[in-house]
């Protein structure tokens, strides 16, 4: 959940730095620090001053009050350093708590994105030998016994220090005796080094360096790195070198950029209709679809288990009702936090299909190696390519739907929704439940939506007056039935973690069994009711809402009159298939829940308590 970065070369390392942790700030955002090796400075009779040569630099808060602090240390200089971004897990966000952590002789320096499960172990055991820690944070355990362990060799020191570790570390270290070295490890958290030109890097992703370099290597669990400005050697967890390959990156800098937008979220929103193409074009020829990464004989399946958390659980409740509908074949969806814990009865014939748009999400991963441990095959759909998911996973498919910034999801989630709508009619191909002319008319509505996605996008400026109308409704629900009730789950989710309303989602039949009570004279309901074959039943509980004084906002079909006698405002978007209605139907929603935290002052890309990317449990 925290933000890692680190640098070594010629130049500066403090802006660089600096920079690498505002490009990584969405991961987390409650403190951040910088640890560099200063320049020593040498004594009257010409020898080196004592003391350690590691200075830190930590604040509370947003990285820019961390530049803040920088801008005003003009002796702050220093060509290696290293980074963090916080999302606090043990200790309160606090200067003390916030990375880097140093060890008490104060030689070596350590950032940390992770959890240290046995902290508390080793902390007991290093007091013992009387030393003292500065912090609350699990981290702090790493650079100390460190410390400990260093006999001249550092190298040696950080293999023996995470062979003690348990639980998930990507760490990087500075250490006084080693200028322009640093040792980076990696155990079930994001890790990967850039190489440059006299100069070389690691960060938890590639927003960080892509400024820098594009020309990246994937650590993997278990590695260390040691990086020099001039080379990168990596090694075993035996110690031993070997080889790793180097990934080029194509993606440029303007996509992790904002380009203008006020925010990631509102770019990110904008973006859907390039990003579905990048999605669905590469992998259709002929009105037919080509999954070349897939070699699964679908038959060896008698069921399907979806699982994900947040908004890819609720991307895979969609994807439950297109591959039910399509391949005939039981699907179910379940939480990632739920099910890793539910000792859930599949096996060989079990296919299990995982969503994450970071693909490092630690309740996803969890369950996946659960359902792995029982015989299942786990089909991953990940964005972020190369990560731990994907690496897990049988079979990836990745949405390439570029970087996404904001943590409120927005391309990822129509992204997953698309894949998984092609992965259901690819596979009911394969199983010959669909016809050939329901599988090319399922194709055709499939290439048509990234211009339908556009004519959603139209209505941006009718969402924000919506939302100006609608923004003081303190608490509100979505409902809708069948696909636009996992719309509604995931609409619901959008508009409160970021604009901190309080929000439900309900099945639309569900009401009445209880939560009607809640409804009352200007409370606003969000009614979706793009799912015809159940419209008749939507528009029975939109009129038994509006008869307890309830305020309905509609998304609907364009052409769908009835609607407007039954609603207070309606948003018409284009007709789609029933099955493909989520991608489009969300996009009015991601900007009602966008323009309703604008007015409300939200800090809408970064909102309080939360991150990016969620790999604690
Ligand atoms: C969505 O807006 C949230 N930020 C969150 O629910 C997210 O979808 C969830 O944490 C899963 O993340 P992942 O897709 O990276 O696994």
């Amino acid at each position: 959940m925290c933000g890692i970065t680190g640098y070594t070369g010629l130049n500066q390392a403090g802006p660089i730095l600096l920079e690498g942790l505002r490009r990584l700030e969405y991961r987390g955002y409650d403190s951040a620090g910088i640890a560099i090796q200063s320049e020593r400075k040498a004594d009257a009779d010409g020898s080196e001053s004592a003391g350690s040569s590691i200075k830190m630099l930590k604040a509370t808060g947003k990285v820019s009050h961390l530049v803040e602090k920088f801008e005003a240390e003009p002796d702050f200089k220093g060509v290696c350093g290293i980074g963090h971004t916080r999302w606090a897990t043990h200790g309160v966000p606090s200067d003390t708590n916030a990375h880097p952590h140093l060890s008490a002789d104060g030689k070596f320096a350590v950032v940390h994105n992770g959890i240290i499960e046995n902290f508390a172990e080793i902390r007991e055991e290093l007091q013992k030998y009387g030393i003292e820690f500065k912090s609350e944070t699990d981290t702090e355990v790493i650079v100390q016994l460190l410390a400990y362990n260093y006999k001249g060799n550092f190298k040696k020191a950080l293999m023996k220090t995470i062979a003690r570790l348990t639980g998930s570390y990507a760490i990087g270290v500075i250490s006084d005796e080693h200028p322009g070295t640093i040792f980076a490890a990696k155990q079930a958290s994001p890790l990967i080094i850039g190489i440059g030109i006299g100069e070389n890097y690691f960060a938890s992703d590639i927003t960080a360096l892509v400024s820098n370099t594009k020309n990246v290597i994937d650590l993997d669990d278990g590695e260390v790195a040691e990086i020099t400005p001039d080379e990168v050697k990596v090694f075993d967890h035996t110690g031993k070198e070997i080889e790793k390959p180097i990934r080029h990156i194509n993606w440029d800098i303007a996509s992790a950029e904002k380009s203008g937008y006020d925010h990631f979220m509102l770019k990110e929103i904008m973006e859907q209709p390039q990003a579905l193409k990048a999605t669905i074009e590469p992998r259709i020829k002929d009105e037919e679809i080509i999954f070349e990464e897939l070699n699964i004989d679908m038959k060896k399946f008698n069921r399907v288990h979806i699982t994900a958390c947040g908004s890819a659980y609720h991307a895979g409740c969609v994807g439950r009702g297109i591959i039910e509908s399509l391949c005939k074949i039981p699907v179910e969806a379940e939480v990632a936090s739920e099910l890793r814990y539910r000792d859930p009865v599949m096996d060989e014939k079990t296919l299990v299909i995982v969503i994450s748009q970071s693909g490092e999400t630690a309740d996803t991963i969890a369950a996946m190696k659960e359902c792995k441990y029982k015989g299942a095959t786990v089909l991953a759909i990940v964005n972020v390519v190369g990560s731990s998911i994907a690496k897990l996973a049988d079979y990836c498919l990745y949405t390439w739907a570029g970087p996404e910034i904001a943590v409120a999801t927005t391309k990822g989630y129509t992204t997953q929704v698309v894949l998984l709508a092609m992965f259901a009619v690819w596979a009911a191909g394969e199983l010959k439940t669909i016809s050939h002319g329901a599988y090319t008319t399922m194709v055709k509505d499939i290439m048509r939506l990234p211009e339908r996605a556009q004519r959603a996008l139209d209505l941006n400026s009718r969402v924000k007056k919506m939302a100006d109308k609608y923004n003081d409704n303190q608490s509100l629900f979505f409902i809708g039935r069948n696909m636009d009730y996992a719309v509604a789950l995931e609409g619901s989710l959008k508009l409160k973690e970021i604009s901190y309303l309080h929000s439900e989602a309900y099945a639309a039949g569900e009401l009445k069994h209880g939560t009607i009570a809640l409804i009352e004279p200007g409370r606003l309901v969000v009614a979706l009711c793009c799912y015809e074959k159940l419209l008749d039943k939507t528009i029975s509980n939109i009129q038994q809402v509006k008869a307890r004084g309830a305020r309905v906002l509609a998304v609907a079909h364009e052409g769908n009159r009835s609607i407007f006698a039954e609603a207070d405002d309606v948003l018409s978007v284009p007709v789609t298939d029933p099955l493909l209605v989520p991608v489009i139907e969300i996009i009015p929603l991601q900007l009602f829940a966008y323009y309703v935290a604008l007015k409300n002052g939200c800090d809408i890309d970064k909102p309080k308590n939360l991150a990016k990317s969620v790999t604690v449990e």
